[in-house]
């Protein structure tokens, strides 16, 4: 034992240790790798020459029960650089420019004869880190019962955070300093699945501002076949550690098999929190597109058999108010009707109808199949079979309706997360879909996953919803997951995934004490860093006192918010989720929706502060149209738009819907004013927003 330490001690003072460094193309972003005089890996980043992350270790815990966090000794360092235009097959721009310069440290853990590879990339604005352990790497099989990834901060930074649950991300955001961190503190209404990990706990991504103005982000980029990464804080140190959502087996997060790569850790960083927000780098960490022929993929919007069952003293899911049922062994057309089941075909038509009349590509309905008179919170694993509608749901009647009127529906598949189920049924639950010609599905994981232990972003997990969106890819269908773990940039890979929730959505504000008014100012700082968000917009009823007498729930937006939002968070299936009644009575501010794209050629991120404003133009895919969403919080604002994006030479007719004179999110949510402007490039316009207000633009040039 004695002579094998020593050994290990001269290998390791011979190192003579470098410590090498490689700069992003431009040279804002300075990252430094080198190994200490005990074997630890470890890295440090600078922007401009100001520090953003100070010594901070590597490595890992595996469940052998040897520390693989030191004694490593280099065996080789590689530079390289890189750049590529690549063109996604939908999203917020044509083309993305990956220029970043690659950094690979061959390390050899000497105690264990391991040999594992570091590889750091470094773009303009994102530094991002991944580990590597080839066939060679002396295992074959890794058990690994946590990644110890450091971020060690500069300081008490301003934090956007929600609690570390491996089961939810639909909370709140909290903003604290770091040192002010307490997951106890934080909402607690994720629905059925709250359970804090740790008081010092939290979701990645987060999103900080230092008290010097750096704004930085730390989060993963293409997660698959390992659980999602959490971050402890030690408060103080203002230093973060990797927490891998853990599954059934106590004390393994991870099981893997050689070769294999982590997810890459990602620290986007600027001066500016534009830029945050128009980073490219999570996508270009991901794999380019495994879909061959991607012609079936289309952005799309959609209304839907939905929001009524939200509202309250409205529609149900369930066909009938019995409890207890099985899916087998029930007569399903003996039960007797409740009378507010909210996918029957007549009610599903007049949808359709309002989707034809109004240029809205699809409907999607929930509540349609049987199964929904006990479908959550009782843990149970037969819930749904996803072949069998409801008698009063005629699918050969609503499909050849639909396809009449030129609309496409799309599935519902709520799993009630007794996944096992679901595995076992997807095929036929695919064969319905084609067979009936949907285009698309949402998928849900409402309550606690089956497999009993599995989490929502434990490794299991991960992998079932990789192999959904590939079996849906196959089919030819689009997909939607709802509850689904956050994604981390997989849509470049398989862009028939166009949208996950993964976040507390707007339904949050029809049933609970909703989300506040700077909910839609820090989500696209950090749950939409890896991808579109089905958030539900364009709520114009928006006190569900006026569905129920005395009911306080509410959207926390004005109405102009809600039209703002098309524009504000990115998205390629947008709903208009509200009752086709209720836009009836707002046509004017209706037409909006109607205009708004889904799919953009570019886009500009006007101004942008997380927890305070957000200002974006986007240009419609294959068209000169404009769009431009601003938003504010809980308080009001003036927004100056310069129209210094659009094309010189041109004029443009914008129709402004802006908050009314008296609009306020609470006393007066649906006061609003529409007015046309004519504005060429180099033009400025002065929009003021209410107290939880915006402002949404459109902006078409005139022939
Ligand atoms: C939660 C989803 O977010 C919501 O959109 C859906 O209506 C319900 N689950 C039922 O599946
Ligand atoms: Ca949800």
């Amino acid at each position: 034992m004695k002579k094998a330490l020593f050994t290990l001690l001269l290998t390791l003072s011979c190192l003579v240790s470098v410590a090498v460094e490689v700069n992003s193309p431009s040279g804002n972003l300075s990252l430094t790798f080198d190994v200490n005089k005990v074997g630890k890996p470890f890295y440090s980043l600078t922007f401009k020459g100001k520090d953003v992350i100070e010594p901070s270790y590597m490595g890992f815990k595996f469940s052998d029960g040897k520390d693989y966090s030191n004694w490593f000794t280099i065996v080789k360092v590689d530079t390289t650089s890189f750049t590529e235009t690549w063109k996604p097959v939908w999203g917020e721009v044509d083309s993305i420019i990956d220029n970043h310069n690659e950094l690979t440290a061959l390390l050899k853990h000497v105690p264990t004869n391991t040999f594992m590879m570091i590889r750091f990339r470094v773009f303009d604005d994102c530094a991002a880190f991944r580990y590597e352990f080839d066939r060679n790497s002396n295992h074959a099989y890794i058990k690994v019962e946590n990644e110890v990834s450091e971020f060690n901060l500069t300081g008490d930074h301003k934090t956007f955070w929600i609690p570390g649950n491996p089961d939810s991300n639909e909370y709140k955001y909290m903003t604290t300093p770091l040192s002010g961190i307490d997951a106890s503190k934080a909402d607690g209404d994720a629905i059925g699945t709250h359970m804090i990990v740790a008081d010092n706990c939290i979701q990645s991504p987060v999103m900080m501002k230092s008290s010097d103005g750096l704004y930085i982000n730390i989060f993963e980029a293409a997660l698959s076949d390992y659980p999602a990464m959490m971050l402890t804080i030690d408060k103080k140190n203002f230093l973060f550690t990797s927490l891998l959502a853990g599954g059934a087996v106590k004390g393994v997060a991870a099981f893997l098999q050689t070769p294999c790569k982590t997810p890459w850790r990602t620290i986007i960083v600027s001066d500016k929190a534009e830029d945050i927000l128009a980073s490219k780098s999570i996508l270009n960490l991901n794999e380019p597109c495994k879909i061959e022929n991607t012609d079936f993929i289309k952005p799309f919007k959609m209304v839907g058999v939905w929001w009524e069952m939200h509202v309250p003293a409205h529609s149900s899911w369930n066909y009938a108010d019995e409890w207890n049922l099985k899916l087998a062994g029930t007569d399903w057309n003996s039960l007797k009707p409740n009378g507010r089941h909210g996918a029957n075909t007549e009610n599903v038509k007049k949808y359709i109808d309002f989707a034809a009349d109004n240029g809205i590509d699809a409907v999607l309905v929930e509540g349609w199949n049987i199964g929904w008179e006990d479908w959550a919170g009782n843990w149970k694993e037969e819930v749904f079979d996803f072949v069998t509608p409801y008698p009063d749901f005629d699918v050969k009647e609503i499909t050849s309706y639909a396809a009449s009127k030129g609309v496409k529906m799309i599935m519902h598949n709520e799993t009630s997360s007794s996944v096992t189920n679901y595995e076992r049924r997807i095929d036929s639950a695919i064969d319905f879909m084609k067979r009936w010609g949907y285009t698309g599905v949402k998928t849900g994981y409402v309550g606690w996953i089956i497999p009993r232990g599995e989490t929502h972003d434990g490794q299991w997990m991960v992998n079932h919803y990789e192999r959904v969106t590939k079996k849906m890819a196959d089919a030819g269908l689009m997909l939607d997951a709802h509850e689904a773990v956050r994604p981390t940039g997989q849509h470049r890979t398989y862009p028939n995934l166009l949208a996950c929730e993964s976040a507390r959505g707007n339904e949050f504000n029809a049933w609970s004490d909703g989300n506040l008014p700077e909910h839609e100012t820090i989500l696209p700082f950090t749950r939409l860093m890896g991808g579109p968000m089905d958030y539900t917009p364009g709520i114009f009823k928006i006190k569900m006192s006026d569905y129920q007498g005395g009911n306080t729930c509410q959207v926390h937006t004005t109405l102009a918010k809600q039209l703002a939002l098309y524009v504000t968070m990115f998205s390629p299936i947008q709903m208009a989720a509200d009752l086709p009644e209720n836009y009836k009575e707002h046509m004017d501010a209706f037409q909006f929706i109607k205009d708004v794209a889904v799919n953009w050629d570019d886009t500009k991120v006007l101004e942008a502060e997380p927890g305070d404003y957000i200002t974006i133009a986007r240009k419609a895919k294959g068209s000169e149209n404009w769009f431009i969403g601003a938003i504010t919080d809980e308080n009001s604002r003036t927004s100056d738009i310069k129209f210094d994006f659009l094309d010189a030479g041109k004029k443009y007719i914008a129709t402004i819907y802006a908050d009314g004179k008296d609009a306020d999110w609470f006393s007066n949510p649906t006061s609003y004013t529409i007015y046309k402007k004519s504005v060429k490039k180099g033009d400025k316009l002065k929009i003021k927003m209410a107290n939880g207000g915006g402002c949404a633009i459109s902006l078409k040039p005139v022939e």
